[in-house]
């Protein structure tokens, strides 16, 4: 069953500037977004910096009004909903954030940043809260947690704040997680450390994720399916194994073929695709297919007329007229 579920999500940002004739002018962020994520699934977002990640994933967490679309959490219309009811689904949507110093208060202890949800969503005594957040500590592999509970965040290391950060998301049993980032601020060991504890608490918990990345390494270790953005728009979404077996985009494929290999000698000997030319802007993307301007591949109907996203075999879909097979 889907969990979430979007349809030709829009969410254009109106800037200051004015064009030369006085129309306002705005960045075109997410400009018809259509997926689901099925119940205890991970989704991996990926697209080069500024194509829309954060803001689909803001948008799914109603922290953003969308400019168009729908989007339905847990079969409820998350736009469409009372007040009461948003703020009952916001303690099952979470989020956990790029940068694990920055997302968490300075002056306060862990103790009073992990009793927060449990104030604002459950009627937890101090008592029962204290117990709760011992154990939230020892889940994310902060123990034995007395050791931790009375620090402040910059007595940790990255990689610790980042399980607190982890934690605090995970605190009043959300059924929805968003992270954005959640690793790419750590070192490569360290991020390799969460991204094993995010995956066994991803199969205990049952949970269901957005995972946005840049990193298809990333993706690869945690994710079961994985869309590619594209200057707002999806391009390709298959499951995880389909899409580095066969992508069908030229898009895709460029970024398949900069990511390295388990084996070294395979990178080696592949063909790198390098795309030429600047990312077109958001404020005036390029009519017909977006990728026309920097796809090796583009012939006669890129330019003018916008690939919609096809269903091939199974569940790869993708948004190209050529669609490589
Ligand atoms: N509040 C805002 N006002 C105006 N433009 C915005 C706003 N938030 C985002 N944008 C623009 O929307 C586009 C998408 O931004 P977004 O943060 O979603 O990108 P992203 O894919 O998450 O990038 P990154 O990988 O760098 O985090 C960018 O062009 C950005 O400049
Ligand atoms: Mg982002």
């Amino acid at each position: 069953m889907a969990l979430i579920q979007t349809q030709n999500l829009r969410k254009y940002f109106p800037i200051q500037s004015m064009s030369f004739f006085g129309k306002k002018e705005k960045v075109h962020a997410v400009d018809g977004v259509t997926f689901q994520i099925e119940e205890g699934n991970t989704f991996g977002l990926v697209g080069e910096s500024g194509c829309g990640k954060s803001t689909v994933g803001r948008l799914l967490l109603a922290l953003l009004e969308p400019s168009g679309g729908t989007v339905n959490c847990f079969g409820k219309d998350l736009f469409n909903i009372t007040p009461k009811e948003l703020f009952q689904l916001r303690a099952q949507m979470q989020i956990i954030f790029q940068d694990p110093f920055a997302s968490l208060n300075p002056r306060k202890t862990v103790r009073q940043i992990l009793s927060k949800p449990f104030s604002i969503h459950t009627k937890m005594s101090r008592k029962e809260q204290e117990k709760a957040i011992l154990n939230l500590l020892d889940l994310v592999g902060l123990s034995p947690p007395e050791f931790y509970i009375s620090r402040h965040p910059h007595e940790f290391s990255g990689g610790q704040r980042q399980r607190i950060g982890i934690a605090r998301a995970l605190a009043v049993n959300p059924k929805f997680v968003v992270a954005d980032e959640a690793v790419s601020a750590l070192d490569i060991s360290v991020q390799a450390q969460i991204l094993k504890l995010f995956k066994k608490l991803q199969e205990e918990l049952h949970l269901t994720c957005l995972f946005i990345t840049h990193d298809l390494a990333v993706v690869r270790s945690v994710c079961s399916q994985v869309g590619v953005m594209y200057l707002g728009r999806l391009v390709e979404i298959a499951a995880v194994d389909e899409l580095f077996e066969k992508q069908c985009h030229p898009y895709t494929r460029a970024l398949c073929s900069a990511t390295p290999l388990p084996n070294p000698s395979a990178t080696r000997s592949r063909k790198q695709i390098i795309l030429e030319g600047d990312i077109p802007s958001p404020i005036h993307p390029p009519t017909g297919c977006r990728f026309h301007t920097r796809c090796p591949k583009r012939f006669d109907p890129c330019d003018q007329k916008e690939p919609e996203l096809m269903t091939l075999e199974g569940d790869h879909q993708v948004a190209c007229h050529l669609r490589l097979i």
